[in-house]
């Protein structure tokens, strides 16, 4: 017999909409959840196990094995260099990865860009496409104050409403990606609990095919 599954959950912008997915999908958490300071947590059915963690971590948890699946953004996967199965794009965490620099402001394509951000792969990436030289300054968070403290010219940053580009003096100037969320699989876990993924993968699809429909 199979043993349950344990799913991570990157907690954050992700997370509210993530557990209401999940809940539609009949895969409810425990009803302590939400007051809960409680990391890991064991559903009522005892199909699963949650585990909820930094949004970096969910591929290096699934990566190890350490849980079966994660629901994650696809900027995190973007990032990261997991080798993962990405069965399903989910309806959530919708937002976009952007270049910003201050509202008005010209690059100088010729000069070295410093460029502020979380995700240092996807901003090198990106500008070496297109052959700019670039200085990659990796921050933690709070990008947006980069460059209004003169340590960087621009951003590479995620922007969901664009509350915070604007009340920090920023504009985006170009779409890198679109990101949402996505369900990432172990491929070892992937084989040994067909049953219990096949399950979570097909009631997500119909709960999320069924929420598309007009
Ligand atoms: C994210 C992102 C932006 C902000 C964008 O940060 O890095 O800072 O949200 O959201 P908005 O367009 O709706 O304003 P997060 O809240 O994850 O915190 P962080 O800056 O500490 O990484």
């Amino acid at each position: 017999m199979e043993t349950a599954l344990t799913i991570a959950i990157a907690k954050g912008r992700l997370q509210a909409e993530a557990f209401s997915l999940l809940a539609a999908a009949g895969w409810r958490l425990p009803a302590e959840e939400s007051s809960s300071r409680r990391l890991s947590l064991a559903d009522e059915s005892g199909r699963c196990r949650y585990i909820f963690v930094k949004p970096f971590d969910v591929p290096v948890y699934v990566e190890h094995g350490i849980a079966d699946c994660g629901l994650v953004g696809r900027d995190v996967m973007m990032e990261a260099s997991a080798d993962l199965l990405e069965p399903l794009s989910l309806p959530i965490g919708r937002c976009r990865i952007v270049v910003a620099a201050p509202v008005g402001a010209t690059l100088d394509r010729h000069a070295v860009l410093r460029v502020a951000t979380k995700y240092p792969r996807i901003a090198a990436r990106h500008f070496g496409s297109r052959g700019w030289p670039v200085e990659i300054i990796q921050l933690a968070g709070s990008v947006e104050l980069a460059p209004g403290l003169g340590l960087a010219d621009c951003i590479v940053d995620l922007v969901e409403t664009g509350a915070t580009l604007r009340e920090n003096g920023l504009e985006p100037i170009e779409i890198i990606a679109e990101s949402t969320g996505r369900l990432v699989v172990n491929r070892a876990s992937y084989q040994l609990k067909t049953g219990a993924i096949a399950a979570l993968i097909t009631s997500l699809k119909t709960t999320t095919n069924a929420g598309s429909r007009p």
